[in-house]
């Protein structure tokens, strides 16, 4: 590694914090050596915080239907080649229960922009879960809604809410949405659930189209600045029924050199091994942990529904072997040297 990239990686090491131009010499330098010395350093960070230990959350996909048309998206409103589906409160409530009792202290609820699921219904089975399962976190993903609705969600006992932004430049984000999308609104919907007191994820999809290495480099830059609980990111995966049908996966190794910078930038982040890192390498959520991530999320949808909830070609986990995700999960984990705790895992506050 020549001597730029190495004074570059110390001044992160030190100073958790890059200029847009520092972190272009890292993304332009990725290569085995990078992301071996970064991993290391990372997983020794965070090791630190969170010893060995991996924190599972439940994701239970509730709804594929959008009203958004994002074009990399395979639940797009326009995909007229999937069947579309809702889960009843008491649906989403039997996915909680059994995820209690294998172990699991917080479930995701994660859908499209399904107008159905109003503040009334969302309330209510917010509320639903809330007392049911007191001592579990509830994160919500239901993508851009009001502030009012923000907050009475979070009043009811929702905690968390991940919403990426999914690139932190303007421009950029108009070439993966249509024009009736406003990249103002989806910044402003981040600083709204932070401002309430949610514990806020954002993040990005590695390698989307027309996605450079500037635009990454301005997403770091962003998270930085914006202080997220939680950053999730994954390579983007193609859907055959999108518009985006031609273009190319993002990489693994992208995605693993970003997850070690990301811990790098704050130790203390939530950062999930997504399911399309899994996806894109049959060991990349154990590359994921290895580079510094510190969260799984198994699916806990009913195993009728996981097929229809297809964000991308091959996803995994959707047949039949997926019951035993939690199980999967623990094995791969240990394989590792890691073991994955019942625990709620907040982020931790100092
Ligand atoms: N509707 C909510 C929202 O917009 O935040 C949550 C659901 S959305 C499907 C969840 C995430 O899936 C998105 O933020 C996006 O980054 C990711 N995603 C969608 N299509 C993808 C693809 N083709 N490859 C990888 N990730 C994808
Ligand atoms: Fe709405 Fe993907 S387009 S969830």
């Amino acid at each position: 590694m020549n001597t730029i990239v190495t004074d570059v990686i110390q001044k992160l090491i030190s100073g958790h914090r890059l200029s847009i131009e520092e972190f272009k010499v890292l993304i332009d330098n990725n290569c085995e050596e990078l992301r071996r010395e970064l991993a290391l350093k990372a997983d020794s960070l965070r090791k630190n915080i969170f010893g060995n230990h991996i924190y599972i959350r439940g994701l239970i996909e509730f709804t594929n239907h959008c009203k958004n048309n994002c074009y990399y998206c395979g639940i797009r409103a326009g995909n007229g080649n999937i069947v579309r589906y809702r889960l009843s409160k008491e649906d989403i409530l039997d996915c909680c229960k059994q995820g209690y009792s294998l172990g699991f202290r917080t479930f995701v609820l994660q859908g499209g922009e399904d107008s159905y699921y109003d503040d009334d219904r969302m309330e209510e089975i917010v509320s639903a879960i809330h007392s049911s399962f007191p001592d579990c976190a509830i994160t919500l993903s239901l993508g851009e809604r009001s502030y009012d609705s923000y907050l009475r969600l979070y009043k009811a006992g929702a905690e968390r809410y991940l919403l990426r932004e999914e690139t932190s430049n303007e421009a950029h984000y108009k070439k993966l949405h249509p024009e009736s999308m406003s990249f103002s609104n989806r910044m402003e919907c981040l600083e709204n659930l932070k401002e309430i007191g949610y514990q806020t994820g954002c993040g990005f999809m590695v390698g989307s189209p027309f996605q450079t290495t500037e635009n990454i480099a301005q997403d770091l830059a962003f998270i930085q600045d914006f202080k997220p609980h939680m950053v999730g990111i994954g390579p983007y995966i193609t859907h055959a029924d999108t518009p985006f049908a031609n273009m190319q996966n993002g990489t693994l190794e992208d995605t693993l050199l970003l997850i070690s910078i990301l811990r790098l930038i704050n130790p203390r982040l939530l950062i999930p091994a997504t399911t399309s890192l899994g996806t894109i390498h049959p060991l990349g959520r154990e590359m994921g942990i290895k580079a510094g991530a510190n969260v799984v999320m198994p699916n806990l949808s009913p195993i009728s529904v996981r097929k229809k909830y297809m964000l991308y070609d091959n996803k995994i986990c959707t047949g039949d072997e997926s019951a035993e995700c939690i199980t999967c999960i623990n094995t791969r984990m240990e394989s590792i040297g890691y073991k994955v705790i019942t625990d709620r895992g907040d982020f931790p506050f100092k």
